[in-house]
C-alpha cells in the first residue's frame, strides 16, 4: 500500500488560452495566444518554426477575425463549459483543479486604470464551482498570454513598465480571489522564455533590429522574476496564509553514455534547467549562469533593489512540468535525435516514444523529485504530466485510451515511490490535462491529453460535445483509494 498525506492534491491542470475560447467576449482584449494558428505546412516537430511569430504575422493575426486556425481563440470553450467541466472532474474525483487566468480578461489592453468586471466575475465564479465540490483552485497568474497592447506599445517583458502593469493585474486578481485561492503560480514554466520568446513573453525579435535579441530575453527573463517576486511579497504581506510556487519546466537530460565528457555536459545543460529555479527559491543569480552571460557578452541591467527583493521575496514552493527526458553527448555525428518539450536531445535507446516524439521516460519522473528534493529542501508541486496522443472516438462515443492509462500509471507508481522511499515533500500531483485542449507548442487540437474528449478538430469544426475516455474511468478509481493506494493497483 503507497500512503499519502491526506491533504495531497491529486488533480488536472489547464490554462486559460487552450481551454476558455471565447476569445472577444464580455470585454476581453487581444493577447499574444490569439496571435498563434495552427499551419499545416510546418512540421509540428520543428518547433522553432512553429512558434516563430514575426510582425507580419501578427498584422495577420490582427486583420483576421474569421479564419478558424487561430485555434486558441476558440480553445474548447471553457468559458461556456466551465459548469459542465467542473461537474464531470467532481465525479471523476479530484481535489485540485489548475487554471490561469486571461490577463485580457481583466485588463483588455493591459494598461486600463479599472478591470474588467465581467472578467473577474467569470474567474470568482470558477472558484465558486470548484468549491462547491471541494476542489482546491491552483492559480496561475500569466500563461502564455499577455496582453498584445503591451507588445505593440511597449516592447513586451522587455520594459520594465510590464513589470508595474502585471503586478496591477496580479494583485487585483489576487484580491478578488482572495477568499478561495491558496496556491499561485506568478508564471507558467519560466524557464520557457529562452526557448519560445514570443509565446511566453511577447518578445517578436523583428521589433529590436538594433539589438542583441539573446540579451533582450534574458533583460525580460529578469523583468518576469522581479514580477514573481513582487507577487510572493505582496502575498505574504497580505495574506500569510497564501503559498506562491515558482514553476519550471523539468527536463531532464542524460549523459548519453558514461564518457566522462558526457556526464560534465550534462551536468552543464541541467544546470540550465535549475538557473530558473536557483534564482528563485535561493534569491540571487547563481555564478554559473553569471560567467555564461559574460562569456556570450550578455550584460543585464539588475539594480541593488532589485537584488534585494529577489533574496527576501523567493517562493514557497517548486511547482514543475514533467513530460520526458533526452540525453546529450559531445559528439552528436550518427546518433538520432528525440525531441521532449519545446526541446530536443540525443535519442535515448532504452525509451519509448510518443506520436510526437517525446520519450517517454517514468523513471524521470522519480529522479526529477529527488533532485529537486535533494538542491532545495521545499516542497515539490508536479503540476504538469501527461501523454499527448491523437484518440479517437468510436461509434459509440467512448474512447479506448489504454496507451494514457499505461504512461499515467507507470509515472504515478514512481511519484508514489519517490515520496515513500526517497523521502520526497510532495504537495500533489495534477495531469495535462483535464478535458482534451489546444496544444500549446503546435496549436493542434488532434494533441489530447485529457481525460475527457471534446469533439473539435485542427481546424475548429465540431460540436464541442465532451464524452468521457477510458483513463477517465482509471483516474477515478484513483481517487477512490483516498490516498491509501494498493501497490496491486499498478
Ligand atoms: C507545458 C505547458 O509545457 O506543456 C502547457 O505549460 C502545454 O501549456 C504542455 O500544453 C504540453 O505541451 P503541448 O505543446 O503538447 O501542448
Amino acid at each position: 500500500m503507497y500512503e499519502l498525506d491526506k491533504d495531497f492534491l491529486w488533480g488536472v491542470a489547464t490554462s486559460a488560452s487552450q481551454i476558455e475560447g471565447a476569445w472577444d467576449v464580455d470585454g476581453k482584449g487581444m493577447s499574444i495566444a490569439d496571435c498563434l494558428r495552427y499551419r499545416p505546412e510546418i512540421d509540428v516537430k520543428n518547433y522553432k518554426k512553429v512558434n516563430e511569430v514575426d510582425s507580419e504575422e501578427i498584422n495577420l493575426a490582427i486583420k483576421d477575425k474569421k479564419n478558424q486556425n487561430w485555434a486558441k481563440r476558440y480553445g474548447v470553450d471553457f468559458y461556456h463549459y466551465y459548469k459542465e467541466d467542473i461537474k464531470q472532474l467532481a465525479e471523476m474525483g479530484i481535489k485540485a483543479f489548475r487554471f490561469s487566468i486571461g490577463w485580457t480578461r481583466i485588463f483588455p489592453n493591459g494598461i486600463e486604470e479599472s478591470p474588467n468586471q465581467k472578467g473577474l466575475d467569470f474567474y470568482l465564479n470558477v472558484v465558486k464551482e470548484l468549491k462547491k465540490y471541494q476542489i482546491e483552485p491552483i492559480v496561475t497568474l500569466s500563461h502564455y498570454d499577455m496582453p498584445l497592447y503591451l507588445v505593440l506599445n511597449y516592447d513586451a517583458w522587455y520594459d520594465k513598465q510590464v513589470i508595474t502593469y502585471y503586478e496591477k493585474f496580479a494583485t487585483t486578481v489576487i484580491d478578488y480571489l482572495s477568499n478561495y485561492v491558496k496556491f499561485w503560480i506568478p508564471f507558467n514554466e519560466i524557464d520557457s522564455i529562452v526557448r519560445h520568446p514570443f509565446a511566453s513573453a511577447g518578445l517578436v525579435e523583428d521589433r529590436f533590429p538594433e539589438l542583441n535579441f539573446k540579451e533582450v530575453v534574458y533583460q525580460s527573463m529578469h523583468h518576469q522574476f522581479i514580477a514573481s517576486s513582487l507577487v510572493v511579497k505582496y502575498c505574504h504581506e497580505n495574506y500569510p496564509e497564501m503559498q506562491v510556487g515558482s514553476m519550471i519546466t523539468k527536463t531532464t537530460v542524460y549523459p548519453y553514455d558514461s564518457n566522462p565528457e558526457n556526464v560534465l555536459q550534462s551536468l552543464k545543460q541541467m544546470r540550465e534547467v535549475y538557473a530558473f529555479s536557483d534564482i528563485q527559491i535561493r534569491g540571487f543569480y547563481p555564478e554559473y549562469l553569471m560567467k555564461a552571460f559574460r562569456k556570450q557578452n550578455i550584460h543585464l541591467s539588475i539594480s541593488k533593489e532589485e537584488e534585494e527583493l529577489l533574496l527576501e521575496n523567493t517562493a514557497d514552493f517548486i511547482a514543475f512540468s514533467y513530460y520526458s527526458s533526452v540525453c546529450t553527448a559531445v559528439e552528436t555525428e550518427g546518433l538520432k535525435v528525440s525531441l521532449a518539450n519545446t526541446t530536443s536531445g540525443v535519442y535515448n535507446r532504452f525509451l519509448e516514444q510518443t506520436e510526437w516524439g517525446w520519450q517517454i521516460d517514468p523513471t524521470g519522473i522519480r529522479i526529477s523529485l529527488i533532485e529537486l528534493s535533494d538542491r532545495y529542501s521545499k516542497p515539490l508541486f508536479i503540476v504538469e504530466n501527461g501523454l499527448g496522443a491523437a484518440d479517437e472516438l468510436t461509434q459509440t462515443n467512448e474512447v479506448h485510451d489504454d496507451y494514457r492509462i499505461d504512461y499515467l500509471k507507470q509515472h504515478i507508481q514512481q511519484v508514489l515511490i519517490a515520496v515513500e522511499e526517497d523521502g520526497v515533500d510532495l504537495l500533489g500531483y495534477c495531469t495535462w490535462g483535464a478535458m482534451d485542449m489546444i496544444s500549446a507548442s503546435t496549436n493542434q487540437m488532434s494533441k489530447r491529453y485529457g481525460f475527457i474528449y471534446v469533439d473539435l478538430d485542427d481546424f475548429g469544426n465540431g460540436t464541442f460535445n465532451r464524452y468521457k475516455k477510458d483513463s477517465y474511468f482509471w483516474y477515478q478509481k484513483l481517487m477512490r483509494f483516498d490516498n491509501k493506494i494498493p501497490k496491486s493497483f499498478f
